[in-house]
């Protein structure tokens, strides 16, 4: 028998229960704000604008103050979950996005506009990687993939509302009223999460054993929880915390895991499909005024829905196929969208401009199957308990700072390369995130978060770490 199977203390299958899907549903509100947060300020840029007559570098500084923030937001999150906790934590990420939108919505020019921002966004940078920490903490092993991903779910949701809320304000030029709609949101999070059971991990690492004791019961529905507190106690050793135990040896693996697919995730290009959507669609030939809506809501429309496979399959397809094919097909969706770019030059319409468009919705869907969600999701399960704070919160630093680099200099990059030699450099840079994720990514379905850290603990190489058998 392999090493990977026998010693899951945590065997037993627990059932899904109510408070469960309630705490996954409520805490996923922070996906809402997330991607609310990174459609709204395309609609509402615009008005802005013109108001306050801003100028191209203050333009930027409006749209990329949010990045900052969630990368600050990301760096205090992390100090922050080992500290007072998951659930906490999130609570007060509620508070500072409710805070930040007010300011934002009273705001009359950059100066106090840009402090609401950047508030904002460190509300949005802790909730990234809170939520899915949360969740995957609480959540039965068997459908762990599904619930965490949620949070997924919840930002391409948050990315499509933010477009209706653009497409209703945008006659009236009411750019206050976009942003408000946030606000939503934030107080279902922050009212919410009042009610929500405390992640019982969180209470066994600082030795609140009989709290987590009756929030294990509550959420599994049966009395029997002391096997597993006893394996969660068993696998907390380390003395050392914070970031000098990051340099532990079981940390390794799984912090090059986690940082890497986090610049991967950003460096392959999906923010700048994002945005860029609008402009490629006119190329396949939608006509102009209305290829804006159209492009948006069709990629928005497309994340969403794929994502909503990939939240039904995780458990069961795994998580390294998923990734896989994922990186696979946004590759080939580069290639095809560079070529499309290269070979229409100008001209709109006809078969080239049609494959172009199917490529960028291809390109999306890809994603939303494979890096979107699988990323969060396996960094909310490879970190060992004492450091998960910490490490998750570098990882989505990473994330984060990744993502605010490759919008600084995209539009360098297709100055400097062109619009398909931007798009072929995304598909090579695909092709070593492939073999990164083909060489190291674990396969974490149906195994308990007790499991997987021991795998780490005894110093088990990721590609070891095997589901168990059915
Ligand atoms: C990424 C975001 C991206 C979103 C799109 C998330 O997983 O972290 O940067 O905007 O997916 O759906």
């Amino acid at each position: 028998m392999s090493e990977h199977r026998g010693t899951d203390a945590t065997e037993v299958h627990h059932r899904l229960t109510i408070i469960v899907i309630i705490a996954t549903l409520i805490s996923a509100v922070g996906g809402i704000l997330f991607g609310f947060d990174t459609g709204v300020i395309s609609g509402a840029i615009l008005f802005l604008q013109q108001e306050w007559h801003l100028t191209t570098g203050e333009e930027s500084i409006a749209t990329s103050s949010v990045l900052i923030g969630a990368i600050v937001g990301a760096i205090l999150g992390g100090y922050m979950a080992d500290r007072f906790g998951r659930k906490i934590s999130v609570i007060i990420g509620s508070v500072m996005f409710i805070v930040g939108t007010l300011i934002v919505v009273v705001s009359d020019g950059l100066t106090v506009f840009v402090p609401g921002r950047i508030l904002i966004g460190m509300a949005i940078g802790l909730a990234s990687f809170i939520v899915p920490m949360y969740i995957s903490e609480l959540a039965p092993r068997r459908i762990r993939g599904a619930l965490v991903s949620f949070n997924q779910l919840f930002v391409t949701a948050g990315i499509l509302i933010s477009y209706a809320v653009n497409n209703y304000f945008s006659a009236t030029g009411d750019w206050q009223a976009m942003f408000a709609v946030g606000l939503i949101p934030g107080v279902i999070l922050l009212v919410g999460m009042a009610f929500m059971p405390f992640s019982p991990r969180w209470l066994v690492y600082k030795g609140r054993n009989d709290q987590a004791k009756k929030v294990l019961q509550r959420v599994h529905g049966t009395q029997d929880v002391q096997g597993e507190i006893n394996q969660i106690e068993k696998e907390i050793k380390v003395e050392t915390k914070g970031l000098k135990a990051l340099l532990a040896n079981f940390v390794r693996y799984p912090l090059i895991i986690g940082v890497g697919l986090a610049i991967f995730q950003q460096i392959t290009g999906v923010n700048t499909i994002i945005y860029y959507a609008p402009t490629i669609f006119q190329y396949a030939g939608f006509g102009s005024a209305s290829a804006s809506i159209a492009a948006t809501t069709g990629v928005g429309v497309a994340n969403f829905l794929v994502t909503v496979l990939a939240v039904l399959i995780v458990d069961r397809v795994g998580r390294r196929p998923l990734l896989l094919i994922g990186i696979a097909g946004m590759v080939i969706s580069l290639v095809v969208l560079g070529a499309g770019f290269a070979l229409s030059s100008g001209t709109t319409g006809g078969t080239v401009g049609t494959v172009t468009a199917l490529s960028l919705i291809a390109y999306i869907s890809f994603f939303a199957i494979g890096l979107g969600p699988v990323f969060w999701l396996l960094i909310s399960e490879i970190f060992p308990l004492e450091v998960r704070g910490t490490a998750m919160s570098v990882a989505t630093v990473a994330n984060w700072g990744a993502n605010f680099i490759i919008t600084l200099t995209f539009l360098h990059l297709v100055e400097l390369l062109g619009q398909s030699g931007t798009f072929w450099l995304f598909a090579a840079i695909g092709v070593v995130s492939f073999i990164f994720a083909w060489r190291l990514t674990p396969e974490t379905k149906g195994l308990s978060l007790e499991r997987i850290e021991e795998h780490f603990k005894k110093g088990g190489h990721p590609r070891d770490l095997r589901p168990p058998r059915p």
